[in-house]
């Protein structure tokens, strides 16, 4: 078999099996992105005379003082020593974890965890301990074990997104913060999906949760509701010292573009003090939400990301394609996005939807899903 021959089988079997993907152009009202206070739209009214591009790494001629100012802010607003700019949240992740986490360590990582932590665990060589999403006992009785090994002794990590970016439900940070601390292990949150959008002025769920003391680092993304290219890693100033030296994905990449940095500095005032558009976020998710289960279709999660899980593949594929029919932008996720079997629509509401348009979608969705 050639290569060739390889890759046009491995897509007949992808589209045998409903999973083939292709690039769709945004076409219809927007419920799939996850610009949820709805930034994306706007215009953006900054005007700069920074560099466009980064021309070298952050350690070389690509450092901007720019950058200081923007991590500064950062670290402000999540009240932590210290911020660290990437440039994805992919990286960031990937980059954090496989620098921090040694072989030998042991992890004990959510089973729903995105894939960017999975690729860094990977990375990192380190032993793993994959426990039932979200579920306390099963990480108590991870960590428990993991303490009593006699040959234990290297350093122990729990990671969690604190919003699940396919299935809307929240980590219970004070517990898992709590059971962490008591096992001696150290927590790492990726907060890629509630940036912006909870505590008072948005910093996210660990701040809201109020164990920022208890977690050695978040990861944060632009990318989301922020509205902004790029991504950030808070914590201390010795993990910022320690990541400027070791991180490979911050050492060997060419930093942002300076002139990225006064976007950052526009929209970061813009998003702290922005507390309405946090407020109609989730009033939206509730009217949305509520509207569903009077129809009868059940959605999981709290939050304002909504998935209504189909199960098969083509079937989700065909509810999301009716659904856009019309006029709704809404995708079906399959796996690997998410385990086999639970393919669904994945619904994102946005601080700028009109809630009768809500209403009308919750409507369409349940009409689509008895079509298929
Ligand atoms: C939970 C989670 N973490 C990290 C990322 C990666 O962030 P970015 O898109 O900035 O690379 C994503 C999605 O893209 C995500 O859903």
């Amino acid at each position: 078999m050639t290569l060739f021959d390889r890759w046009t089988s491995a897509l007949d079997q992808l589209r045998a099996q409903g999973r083939y993907r292709q690039f769709a152009a945004p076409a219809g009202i927007d419920f799939t992105s996850n610009d949820y206070l709805g930034y994306a739209s706007q215009p953006n009214s900054v005007e700069t005379d920074l560099p466009q591009t980064g021309t070298a790494s952050r350690l070389l001629r690509g450092h901007h003082e720019i950058w200081e100012q923007v991590e500064s802010a950062l670290a402000a607003w999540h009240g932590c020593e210290a911020a660290l700019m990437m440039t994805s949240g992919y990286t960031a992740n990937e980059g954090l974890i496989s620098t921090l986490i040694e072989p030998g360590d042991w992890v004990a990582s959510d089973a729903l965890n995105h894939a960017c932590i999975v690729d860094g665990l990977r990375l990192a060589r380190c032993r793993r301990f994959v426990y039932r999403h979200n579920d306390l006992n099963h990480l108590e009785d991870g960590l428990k074990a993991e303490t009593a090994r006699p040959e234990a002794g290297r350093e122990r990590f729990v990671i969690t997104e604190s919003l699940f970016s396919m299935d809307g439900d929240r980590a219970p940070l004070r517990q898992i913060a709590a059971l962490s601390q008591r096992l001696g292990a150290h927590l790492i949150v990726d907060e890629a999906h509630s940036t912006g959008c909870y505590a008072p002025a948005g910093s996210g769920c660990v701040d809201e949760s109020g164990v920022r003391a208890q977690v050695l680092a978040t990861v944060h993304t632009g990318g989301k509701a922020l509205a902004l290219p790029g991504a950030y890693i808070a914590g201390s100033n010795l993990l910022k010292e320690y990541l400027t030296n070791r991180c490979r994905h911050l050492i060997f990449t060419t930093a942002m573009p300076p002139a990225v940095g006064a976007w950052w500095m526009q929209q970061l005032p813009r998003v702290r003090a922005d507390d309405s558009r946090r407020r109609r976020l989730h009033e939206n998710v509730s009217i949305f939400r509520s509207r569903l289960a009077d129809l009868g279709v059940v959605a999981g999660g709290t939050a304002y990301v909504v998935p209504v899980v189909v199960g098969d593949d083509e079937r989700a594929v065909a509810a999301a394609a009716r659904v856009r029919a019309a006029g709704f932008d809404v995708r079906a996720i399959r796996p690997p996005s998410v385990p086999p079997g639970t393919s669904r629509l994945r619904i994102s509401i946005h601080a700028d939807h009109e809630p009768a348009l809500l209403v009308h979608l919750a409507e369409t969705v349940a009409d689509a899903l008895s079509h298929v």
